[in-house]
């Protein structure tokens, strides 16, 4: 009897044993995990200092949120924290169908060029292949451009070794159906995001932020992508806030702040004879200050293939250099391009519904080739005067053809 009664309490101490281990181990999990799915980089051994690189550490949450079957895993990068990262790849495909990567803390990048020494210095964070990426979740993104904008060919083509190719801040390569959403950009060594063959890829309220002086900083770039939509944006950038590359279609942009930068661009396509092919790009209601350019098209004229279906409509412009702009003799070395046969052939664009101020005198240029013409161009209801009352504002066309209705400076567009 006794020996049965000990055998009986043995056997619930081991039982209270294995309980206790097994809450216990729920409890580590749970504090690991926070819920299955959830990746948290601070536990994956960030150190979150923005002196340590944590880049390993998200790179092992990155793999760890990608391989698991988890409906909608989460890589969470928390608040108030900051995350030095080294350039790399975060790569597809992923085993669920969407995968969040919710940044609320900062990622900042190495401040010096020399880390990306034996690297490839086009990028500082990408992602690759990857589908159903959503990121988000209102953290910042600081590219802390300084010492590459230093020896930037373009602001410094005296100094030996300046570089032409400094990282695009965030890339996406083959990410379709993905976003970003809800996050602040700072400071990229040269483009801010670069959107490359995608498709479907929606940027919606983004906040990109870096000095009108600093080189090549495009805010956004689009390349090669179909079906993009970039909506509620304010970008101030030292190169184009938005440009469109070669072989895009479907992008439609919706509610921006543009400036100080280089406007909205589509191009430079053509360059070195390639064949261009972009279509049905639709901008609308932009407000444009202090930029460059506003709406621009340009083509360099060794190019062929085309640019057609583009719509810039309900444009507001203040102070802006060349508010619309097609140039179809884009050279990067003024005077070195000679005058060729060939040419993009840009056809129905639409200009519609816009106002504003110009410091130039020349508000309306579409300087359109002579051997490939710009066709099917329609301009109605534009008023354009000059930032400093007193002065004059033209409109000068060239090679352009199309129709025109209530517009000011005008008239411009020969009639077909
Ligand atoms: C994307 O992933 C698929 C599947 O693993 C692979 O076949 C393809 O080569 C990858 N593409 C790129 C561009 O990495
Ligand atoms: C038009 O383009 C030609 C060729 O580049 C250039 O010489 C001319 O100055 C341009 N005109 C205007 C008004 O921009």
């Amino acid at each position: 009897m006794c020996s049965s009664i000990s055998s009986y309490t043995m056997k619930t101490l081991v039982l209270l044993f294995i309980l206790i281990g097994l809450s216990n181990s729920r409890i580590y999990s749970a504090s690991i995990y926070g819920y299955p799915g959830s990746f948290n980089v601070l536990d994956y051994g960030a150190a979150a200092d923005g002196i340590t690189d944590d880049s390993q550490a998200l790179l092992n949450t990155w793999n760890d949120a990608c391989s698991s079957s988890a409906g909608y895993p989460q890589v969470i990068i928390p608040p108030n924290m900051i995350f030095l990262l080294s350039p790399m790849t975060l790569i597809g495909p992923c085993n669920s169908q969407n995968i969040y990567f919710v940044v609320s803390g900062s990622l900042v990048s190495p401040s010096s060029p020399s880390v990306w020494t034996g690297q490839d210095s086009s990028q500082w964070l990408a992602f690759r292949n990857v589908s159903g990426l959503v990121v988000g979740g209102s953290g910042t993104i600081d590219g802390q451009g300084k010492e590459w904008w230093d020896q930037s060919c373009r602001y410094h083509p005296e100094l030996d070794g300046c570089t032409r190719l400094a990282p695009t801040a965030l890339k996406f390569i083959f990410c379709s159906q993905s976003s970003i959403s809800n996050m602040y950009f700072a400071n990229s060594a040269q483009t801010h995001i670069l959107i490359e063959r995608c498709n479907g890829f929606n940027v919606n309220n983004v906040m990109i932020q870096s000095p009108g002086n600093s080189p090549n900083t495009d805010g956004i770039h689009i390349q090669a992508s179909q079906n993009v939509a970039i909506t509620n944006s304010k970008i101030s950038s030292g190169d184009d806030c938005i440009s469109i590359g070669d072989y895009s279609s479907n992008v439609q942009i919706y509610n921006i702040q543009c400036g100080p930068g280089h406007g909205i661009s589509i191009g430079s396509l053509g360059k070195g004879g390639h064949s261009a092919q972009v279509s049905n790009i639709h901008v609308n209601n932009v407000f444009f200050y202090g930029t460059t350019n506003g709406a621009r098209i340009k083509t360099w004229q060794v190019g062929r293939g085309f640019v057609r279906d583009v719509t810039f409509e309900n444009l507001q412009f203040n102070s802006v250099k060349n508010p619309i702009i097609i140039d179809q003799h884009y050279c990067d070395v003024r005077g070195a391009c000679k005058e060729t046969g060939t040419g993009v052939q840009i056809s129905n664009v639409v200009y519609q519904n816009i106002y504003g101020t110009s410091i130039t005198d020349i508000a309306i240029n579409l300087n359109c080739s002579m051997s490939v013409p710009c066709t099917d161009i329609t301009m109605q209801l534009i008023q354009l005067t000059p930032a400093t009352p007193g002065k004059q504002v033209k409109a000068y066309c060239k090679n352009a053809n199309g129709q025109e209705y209530g517009i000011e400076p005008g008239p411009c567009l020969s009639g077909v």
